[in-house]
């Protein structure tokens, strides 16, 4: 059975970047009605339009995924109105991208609510339907930086590096309790989106986004575990764990030009 075809999907974060991109490629593949959830009205407001123009089941919900009331709120109006959710993508995150000393508590806040807090209370709401009926996909957009350390990224890096450890248990747990609720894992190095305008990548290739998307939907219709691109961040556990700190600092940081990625950062303004 297609794990796409007639099935609901909900995307947070889904009316730009790769949110959108993933929400036009299960459409195409015979998704029966798209979910989107989003904080940026106008972006909302084009998508729905511009996918409901080809001829596609869409609702749209302005939603601020740091605000939990909401969040409960919202979560219990789409089960009303379109019903249980079968592929919930956990997408919606920012970027401040400057030193941690430069941070505000506002942007260490937010970057933690959106990027962390927010996909454990959606999926709080969304998992009790998946587990009763013994079906369901949780897709949790993690990064690359959830993986290794960066300058400029410390408050990312740690949003990051929770939504993995808290994925990956979760994972665990469905597995267990043998729900059959799949979790995917997904960590891309930089995208070219937007988000991360600015960067510069000597060695390892910024991702397309189209390309990110193609592997992430193949991803679900596998029930892949993780999802890394490109090829070269499925040996970053590897190598990290062979090399003594120092050597990986240098050699992903100093050779690979990792440390210097960030320099000229702009991102969405
Ligand atoms: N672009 C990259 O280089 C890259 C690399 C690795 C991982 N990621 C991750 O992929 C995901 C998508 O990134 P993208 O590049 O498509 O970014 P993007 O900026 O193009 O899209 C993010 C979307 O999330 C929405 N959003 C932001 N804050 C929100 C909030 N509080 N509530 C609801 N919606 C909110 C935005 O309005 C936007 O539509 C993010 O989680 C990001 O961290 C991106």
């Amino acid at each position: 059975m297609s794990k796409i075809e007639s099935k609901k999907a909900l995307i947070t974060g889904g009316a730009s970047g790769i949110g959108k991109l993933m929400g036009l490629q299960l459409l195409q593949k015979g998704l029966a009605t798209l979910v989107i959830w989003d904080v940026n009205e106008t972006l909302l407001q084009s998508t729905a339009l511009e996918f409901k123009k080809m001829g596609y089941d869409v609702y749209i919900y302005l939603v601020d995924v740091m605000n939990t009331t909401q969040v409960i709120n919202t979560a219990a109006l789409v089960k009303k109105e379109v019903g249980k959710i079968d592929i919930l993508i956990n997408n919606a995150g920012i970027v401040v991208g400057k030193y941690f000393i430069d941070h505000t508590h506002e942007d260490i806040d937010k970057t933690m609510g959106i990027n962390s807090n927010a996909l454990m209370h959606i999926t709080r709401e969304f998992l009790g339907d998946m587990m009763q009926t013994k079906q369901g996909h949780i897709v949790n957009i993690a990064s690359a930086a959830g993986m290794v350390s960066n300058p400029k990224l410390s408050v990312y890096v740690a949003s990051k590096f929770a939504v993995i450890g808290w994925s990956d248990s979760l994972r665990l747990e469905m597995e267990k309790e043998k729900t059959n609720v799949k979790i995917t894992t997904v960590t891309p190095f930089y995208i070219s989106t937007g988000m991360f305008d600015g960067v510069k990548s000597s060695i390892i290739p910024i991702v397309k986004p189209q390309n990110a998307v193609n592997k992430i939907i193949r991803g679900i219709e596998n029930d892949r575990l993780y999802v890394r691109m490109p090829g070269i961040v499925n040996w970053v556990y590897f190598v990290k764990g062979i090399l003594p700190a120092r050597w990986f600092d240098t050699i992903v940081g100093k050779w690979f030009g990792m440390h210097a990625t960030m320099n000229e950062f702009k991102g969405r303004h």
